[in-house]
């Protein structure tokens, strides 16, 4: 699978890089995700083709999710989701380790792949396995007429549009846009009330505008990434729905900026990362407000008692303490469920901005593809 780099300038526009125009079009592509995917009563998703009827999908015992990489962590984030709001347990595999296992599923198993490119070999290789040993299979894809998409016994098309920058932005955020959306339909199969369906339905069609709200403080993070390009360590730490979100923004740093940075649920940092804290380790924490804000706090209060310098995201409902963190920054107040999202924004930002200010090649990293098609 090549990608074709010749792209003539006029695709960038006034980006540029193909990163940061894929980070400005998230408005429009998670609005394209949603399109047309509501149901008249405006309190859940349709989808044309999950092949599946509300009779078979209540029979569902469990999920298992398949994929790599990025998407991988989108499939952390709909274990959070679908568990919370579809009471349906969740398994999440990366696609690789799968295949190679005798993994013993029960009968009721509906297996997903999430692939943007839908051409990633290992992604393939374990839908295979899923399908010869007879599970329901569906895929969550960007691309129209993927291997994947074609494989699978339905699916679900993201929508997002072409994305060129290796290091996945829009295509991640829609991916947890589909995995909200399938949480919220697989829920009003179940026990999800009509008002609730409605509040989340509301919720999510706020997000395009709140993304775009987001965006708007590029030019403050790239202030916050430019303090903080110098250094070769990173932690990301968020707790729950910010865990896989964590993982994420340490993979796009080291992605891009090649800072190695881990990803980890804030509790854990105990175990183990705490031992890496010092003047020359900054932290990113993510802070959502809710019940486990106060514990989240107590971690940030860690790293500052060790020195470690804090760039906290937060939403606007957390009450941070005056002077605690070193930098800040603030996403809109919002729905549980596209928390995820919008937490997304300002760590791609943060990464595209501490990559160029190390006069990294952003779109084309080193030792990395876009679409991974060997073993
Ligand atoms: C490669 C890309 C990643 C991507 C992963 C899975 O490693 O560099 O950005 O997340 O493959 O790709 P897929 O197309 O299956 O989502």
């Amino acid at each position: 699978h090549k990608v074709d780099w010749d792209t003539s300038e006029s695709e960038l526009g006034s980006y540029s890089h193909f990163m940061e125009k894929e980070i400005f079009e998230q408005p429009n592509s998670l609005m394209n995700g949603m399109r047309g995917r509501f149901s008249d009563d405006g309190s859940t998703a349709v989808f044309g083709g999950l092949n599946l009827t509300p009779q078979e999908l209540r029979q569902i015992d469990r999920i298992l999710f398949l994929a790599c990489g990025t998407a991988w962590h989108s499939c952390l984030v709909a274990e959070y989701l679908i568990e919370r709001f579809a009471r349906i347990p969740v398994e999440v595999e990366y696609a690789s380790e799968f295949r190679y296992r005798n993994s013993p599923l029960d009968k009721n198993t509906l297996v997903i792949a999430i692939s943007q490119s839908g051409e990633t070999i290992d992604t393939l290789g374990a839908l295979r396995e899923a399908k010869r040993k007879g599970y329901r299979t569906l895929a969550i894809n960007n691309s129209v007429g993927s291997t994947i998409a074609r494989e699978s016994d339905g699916g679900i098309y993201q929508h997002a549009g072409p994305e060129i920058g290796v290091a996945s932005t829009k295509a991640f955020t829609s991916q947890i846009m589909i995995c909200a959306m399938l949480a919220l339909y697989l829920g009003r199969l179940r026990d999800l009330s009509y008002g609730d369906g409605v509040d989340i339905v509301k919720a999510l069609k706020q997000v395009p505008e709140q993304v775009h709200a987001i965006l708007k403080q590029n030019e403050k993070i790239e202030a916050i990434a430019k303090k903080y390009a110098r250094y070769e360590d990173c932690l990301f730490l968020g707790r729950q729905l910010m865990f896989p979100i964590a993982l994420e923004g340490a993979l796009k740093l080291k992605e891009i900026s090649y800072i190695h940075a881990e990803g980890y649920p804030a509790a854990e940092m105990k175990h183990g990362p705490i031992a890496l804290i010092c003047e020359e380790c900054p932290s990113v924490f993510l802070a959502t407000s809710g019940e486990i804000f106060q514990k989240s706090l107590a971690n940030v209060q860690e790293v500052k008692a060790r020195k470690g310098k804090v760039i906290c995201i937060a939403t606007a409902g957390c009450d941070l303490p005056e002077g605690l963190v070193d930098d800040i920054v603030i996403v809109p107040e919002c729905h549980e469920i596209v928390q995820p999202i919008l937490m997304s924004i300002p760590i791609q930002l943060f990464s595209y901005h501490v990559a160029l200010a190390r006069g990294c090649d952003v779109d084309k990293p080193r030792n990395l593809a876009k679409s991974v098609t060997v073993e």
